[in-house]
């Protein structure tokens, strides 16, 4: 990286001038506006092309001053107490002594110390410097979202001065002590520190978010989106936030150029008449979606109704619209949920994330094959990058046949978060706001339906903040069936994936309850386990909870043999068809190919 003197004495020249002004003048502007001026103006001066051939050194050359110095200073903030030596541990695949990003690093005076640190399996290098008493501000951790973020170790320069660590920014940063086993990324799927050197041994850990990452992308952030929105509503999806006897969510999507929404449906025993009843009409709530990453269409609107007081057990046409007699699309249906328990069927599928033209292809074989089946679970990974609109985009356009008239009901991934928290995620979806208080809206939430319970989680989240809402919600319940569907698996298929930190939260809630199927996705595979109770095999499916990992799109892996394996294979996307039946309470699970093959099967009765 080119260092000019120039830019080291402006950086310098503001920095001193930010601090000593204080807080009331002083504060740079916010990393998330110096992203959003410098991400809106390269979009609007430069081609996908031109953005693609950007490196760490051309886009930094991009930044006015206020950017660089909120890029370089106002990431991670903090106040000192005393003198202090900062050390920025930095991933060792940025390259050494020199990284190739942040540019700030450098700019800053930040030496390599030579030190080296493991955290979750990779090199850390210490780049150190020294600080007096007062505000210690540190940049982004880069602009192409490589690799792990950095973290911090902070020392009293003096001996014997006692360090102390306030106003850090973000707030919700946390710091502990710098040793083996701490942890750097306080999730629990995130490797601790190991081969910890003596010099950084005892000293203050500055804890950070893993997801900021990819937050700061300024390269590899910016695309175009193959399936752009129109004037006219499409991409519509049917979801519950409400009851399902009597509501239905529908959503759908516009080009700006449309600002409203609306619905118009009608039961269709009104509708199949000679003389077809007249249309409720509902207007809907019109969102602005900004994603300045997508070069072609950086905005769109989403239009959200729900349909209330709806009959149960009833099926109604319906058409979207702008609200003008011109704008409906063609008819469409759904139907809700019975008053009292029916025969139900339903389908799961594991993640879709990639290759969605042949997604497509297994959705329709589904839909195709059971149109009964009333309403698809997808456990997560729905996307590959979930904070680009362009890949939902392209899921909802290729699924388009069937969630305008099939109930969806998504979980949240690990790659809902790529890019930061899945903010398209719960914008894309209309869903219940009824789970724990400690997940945000949309991320866990529970329904029934017919004589089932389905409770959906994040297990991206420490589960210790569903654990109680969990234990309550599948407690008050007394339906018969009781289905639990989240994204990463309680028995894995993969080699060296087990998330035990799950297992040792939620097994023991699942047996409390006697969950009868938990389905997940995040491996890539499919497995099947046999009955479980107490991470143990039972004898009878009456007696344990059956977990199951399936794939649905093209992104497939291997699969290692585990004693909980009762049916596992590989490099074969599935759909699953569930039907419940009354009488005797029977379940009959069937998982089939794309060619509409059964590869696994089983019953459970109670
Ligand atoms: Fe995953
Ligand atoms: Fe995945």
């Amino acid at each position: 990286m080119k260092v000019t003197v120039k830019s080291v004495v402006l950086f310098v020249l503001i920095a001193l001038c930010l601090v000593s002004l204080g807080s009331a003048v002083g504060e740079p502007i916010s990393v998330a506006d110096a992203l959003d001026s410098a991400r809106q103006r390269l979009a609007g001066t430069y081609t996908l092309e031109q953005l693609n051939a950007m490196t760490p050194e051309t886009v930094t050359a991009e930044l006015t001053d206020a950017e660089r110095v909120a890029l370089g200073t106002a990431h991670i903030r903090f106040i000192v107490n005393v003198p202090v030596r900062v050390y920025v541990l930095h991933d060792k695949r940025f390259g050494e002594p020199v990284p190739s990003e942040p540019f700030w690093i450098q700019e800053r005076g930040f030496e390599s110390t030579g030190l080296e640190v493991l955290c979750d399996g990779e090199p850390f290098v210490a780049y150190a410097r020294d600080f007096e008493a007062g505000l210690v501000g540190l940049g982004v951790n880069s602009f192409s979202g490589d690799y792990l973020h950095y973290f911090v170790a902070v020392k009293a320069a003096r001996e014997g001065e006692v360090l102390e660590i306030t106003n850090l920014q973000p707030a919700c940063l946390q710091t502990t002590v710098f040793e083996e086993g701490a942890k750097p990324y306080p999730l629990p799927d995130w490797d601790p520190l190991e081969r910890v050197p003596e010099e950084l041994a005892g000293a203050t850990l500055v804890q950070v978010d893993i997801a900021w990452r990819r937050t700061t992308r300024l390269l590899d952030y910016f695309t175009e989106t193959e399936y752009p929105a129109t004037a006219q509503a499409d991409n519509i999806v049917l979801t519950w936030s409400g009851c399902p006897k009597t509501t239905q969510g529908i959503q759908w999507r516009t080009s700006v150029e449309t600002t409203k929404g609306a619905v118009a449906y009608l039961n269709t025993a009104d509708h199949n008449t000679f003389t077809p009843g007249t249309p409720t009409i509902v207007a809907a709530e019109s969102t602005l979606v900004k994603t300045p990453g997508v070069l072609n269409q950086p905005e769109l609107y989403t239009h959200t109704a729900t349909l209330t007081d709806l009959e149960p057990g009833t099926t109604y046409v319906y058409a979207v619209g702008d609200g003008t007699e011109n704008g409906w699309t063609e008819l469409a249906e759904f139907t809700t949920a019975p008053e009292t328990p029916e025969p139900f069927s339903f389908v799961y599928m594991g993640d879709v994330q990639l290759g969605f033209p042949r997604w497509e292809s297994l959705l329709e074989r589904a839909f195709r094959e059971r149109p009964d089946a009333a309403f698809y679970l997808l456990a997560g990974d729905n996307v590959n990058r979930g904070n680009d609109r362009n890949e939902w985009d392209a899921l909802f356009h290729h699924a388009r046949d069937v969630f305008d008239r099939r109930v969806v009901v998504p979980a949240v991934g690990n790659h809902e978060y790529h890019g930061g928290p899945p903010d398209l995620y719960r914008a894309m979806f209309h869903l219940r706001e009824n789970g724990p208080e400690s997940v945000p809206a949309k991320q866990a939430y529970s329904f029934e339906y017919g004589n089932a319970l389905f409770v959906v989680l994040d297990s991206n989240l420490p589960p210790e903040t569903h654990t109680e809402w969990l234990d309550t919600t599948l407690g008050d319940s007394d339906a018969v069936w009781k289905f639990v569907m989240m994204h990463h698996p309680l028995y894995s298929s993969g080699p060296g994936r087990d998330n035990v930190w799950l297992r040792d939260a939620w097994l023991p809630v699942f047996d409390r309850h006697h969950v009868d199927l938990v389905l997940q996705g995040h491996d890539h595979a499919y497995l099947r386990t046999g009955p479980m109770k107490a991470d143990m095999p039972v004898e009878s499916p009456a007696e344990g909870t059956i977990y199951v990992v399936s794939v649905s799109g093209t992104k497939l892996y291997d699969q290692s043999e585990h004693s909980y394996t009762a049916v596992g294979f590989v490099d074969t996307p599935t759909y699953q068809v569930l039907d419940i039946q009354l009488g005797g309470h029977r379940l009959t699970y069937r998982a089939y190919d794309i060619d509409g093959n059964v590869k696994d099967e089983f019953v459970k009765e109670k």
